[in-house]
C-alpha cells in the first residue's frame, strides 16, 4: 500500500510476523529471527528499482541475453543499536550489499538524537543507500541520520523500518520529502515516554536482551 512516498507492506507473510514480533512473551531468540526474517521480506520489495545491467550468459543450450545488478548498486546503513538486527536479513538476500555504520542514541530524558559513531563504505556516494531502524517513533533519530549523509554528499536515500508512528513519517516526510519510507506497519500515536502505541517495546533491549 502506497500513500506518496510512504508503503506500508501489507503482504499476509510480514502481517503474520509483525504480530509474532509485537507479542511480549516472544522470547529474544525468536525476536531477532523475526526481525531478520522481516527485513529480507521487506528487502525483496524496497530494492525494487535497483539498476541492472545488460550480460550475455552461456546456457548449456545458448546464449542468453540476460540482467544482473548494476556495479556499485546498494549500500545499507543500520543505526545502531536496533538497525543491526535487520542486517543479516538483507546481506542474506544481497550477498555483495555494502554495510555502513552509524550510532545515534536517543536521550532518555530530552529524546533528542546524539550521533556516537560513524563509518560508511569509501563509495557510498556512487550507490543507493537503505538506512535501517525497526523504529520510526518521534523521527528525531532517522532524521538526524538521514541529515548525517546528506552532509557527507549522499543524496540517493531511503529509509526502511519495520514500525512507524504516524509522527515520525510526518517528521520525516517535512525534514526529507524526497525519501521513500518503507514500513511494515503504521501505527497511531506515541505514549509519553515516547513509544510507539501498541508498537512492540524497546526494539534495542528485545534485540539484544538488554533493558
Ligand atoms: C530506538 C530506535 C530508533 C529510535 C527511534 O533507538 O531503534 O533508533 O529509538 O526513536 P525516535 O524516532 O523517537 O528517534 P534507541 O535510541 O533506543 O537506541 P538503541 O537502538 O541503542 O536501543
Ligand atoms: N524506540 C523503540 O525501540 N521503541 C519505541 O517504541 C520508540 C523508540
Amino acid at each position: 500500500m502506497a500513500d506518496d512516498n510512504v508503503f506500508v507492506f501489507d503482504h499476509p507473510l510480514i502481517q503474520h510476523k509483525i504480530s509474532l514480533l509485537r507479542d511480549k512473551n516472544t522470547c529474544t531468540k525468536e525476536f531477532r529471527e523475526l526481525v531478520s526474517e522481516i527485513a529480507m521480506l521487506m528487502a525483496y520489495e524496497v530494492t525494487r528499482d535497483l539498476p541492472l545491467q545488460e550480460v550475455e550468459i552461456e546456457t548449456p543450450i545458448a546464449v542468453a541475453h540476460s540482467k544482473v545488478l548494476a556495479g556499485k548498486s546498494l549500500a545499507i546503513v543500520p543505526i545502531l543499536r536496533a538497525g543491526l538486527g535487520m542486517v543479516d536479513g538483507m546481506v542474506k538476500l544481497i550477498p555483495n550489499v555494502r554495510v555502513g555504520h552509524i550510532g545515534l542514541y536517543r536521550d532518555p530524558v530530552t529524546v533528542e538524537p546524539h550521533t556516537y559513531y560513524c563509518k560508511l563504505p569509501e563509495d557510498i556516494n556512487e550507490r543507493e543507500v537503505i538506512v535501517l531502524d525497526p523504529m520510526l517513533a518521534t523521527g528525531g533519530s532517522a532524521s538526524a541520520a538521514i541529515t548525517y549523509l546528506k552532509e557527507q554528499n549522499i543524496d540517493n536515500i531511503k529509509f526502511m523500518c519495520l514500525i512507524a508512528s504516524t509522527e515520525g513519517i510526518e517528521r520525516l516526510k517535512k525534514d526529507h520529502p524526497e525519501i521513500k519510507i518503507y514500513c511494515a506497519a503504521k501505527d497511531e500515536k506515541l505514549n509519553d515516554d515516547l513509544y510507539i502505541v501498541p508498537g512492540l517495546g524497546d526494539a534495542g533491549d528485545r534485540i539484544f536482551g538488554t533493558n
